[in-house]
């Protein structure tokens, strides 16, 4: 196992209505690396996603960051929250400023009184995510997929270590898609550790470093797309479906899963 960046050491979760939404979670999130999580609706993503990040707080066990427990007070949670930014699955409970450019620079306001480095970064940011024509908007007015980029330029601008992203290509149209992957690749291509859920097996089979599989609040595995998407038991147990590629080299009896449709079209032509 490669080095963890993140820690859950027997975390249970239950919200205020009694819905025991995390139980008894173990898992490494793996440093400097794209972590996927999949699971059927409820199956607890975004409750682990908010306890990566400190927004919630276990009911029981405990979270460590680069070998060292989260620690809840005001000052030091917000420390962990500049590492660790994370997308919601709902940008509308992100977006808080009267306007785009306010919005990618409210959290630098909070971290920096540096007005040059908060700027550029913005600059940075805008530039990226091709956000000129919208700058002056308001967010609410935005399209979906508008806000779901304001929220991860927003993210970036942070510049944190760690990139939790919660359904991010959800409204998102083909390239806009195209456009964050790239992005979080790039973003991981300097290091940073991205982890994302989704419901798209064909893109998480493809995309993944490692799949970490939930089922009614429990990590149920954590392992290789290929091994995870091997073992049908897992996946049927799970609510899952395997990625159309499993299923072709399954029809053709292919036993050994190529990486992507890429290297199976170049294996079918030998
Ligand atoms: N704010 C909340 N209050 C009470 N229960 C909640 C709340 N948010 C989620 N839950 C419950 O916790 C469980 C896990 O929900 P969660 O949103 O983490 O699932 P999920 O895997 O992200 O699902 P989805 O794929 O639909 O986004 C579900 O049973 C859900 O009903
Ligand atoms: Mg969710």
């Amino acid at each position: 196992m490669s080095d963890s960046i993140i820690t859950f050491d027997n975390v249970s979760y239950k919200y205020s209505c009694g819905t025991i939404a995390l139980n008894n979670v173990n898992l490494d999130i793996p440093r400097s690396k794209k972590s996927v999580i999949l699971g059927a609706n409820g199956a607890g993503k975004s409750t682990l996603m908010l306890l990566l990040n400190g927004i919630l707080k276990p009911e029981s066990g405990s979270l460590l960051y680069n070998k060292i427990e989260y620690n809840y007070s005001k000052k030091k949670i917000r420390v962990i929250r500049n590492d660790i930014g994370i997308l919601f699955q709902d940008s509308d409970s992100q977006l808080i400023a009267p306007s785009v450019y306010e919005e990618i620079t409210f959290g630098l306001c909070n971290i920096s009184n540096n007005k040059d480095w908060i700027k550029s970064q913005a600059n940075m940011v805008i530039e990226s995510f091709k956000l000129n024509d919208i700058i002056d908007k308001p967010p609410h007015q935005l399209s979906d997929g508008q806000k779901k980029r304001v929220c991860l330029a927003a993210i970036v601008a942070m510049e944190p270590e760690v990139i939790v992203c919660d359904e991010p290509a959800s409204n998102l149209d083909p390239q806009s898609t195209e456009m964050m992957f790239n992005y979080l690749d790039k973003l991981n291509s300097q290091g940073k550790t991205i982890i994302i859920s989704t419901h798209d097996v064909n893109h998480a089979y493809e995309w993944a470093d490692s799949i970490i599989v939930m089922n009614r609040g429990n990590v149920i595995a954590q392992d290789t797309p290929t091994n995870v998407f091997s073992d049908n038991e897992l996946i049927n147990s799970s609510g899952l479906k395997i990625p159309s590629i499993i299923d072709i080299c399954n029809k053709l009896g292919i036993k050994e899963y190529p990486e992507n449709i890429d290297v199976l079209i170049k294996q079918l032509k030998i």
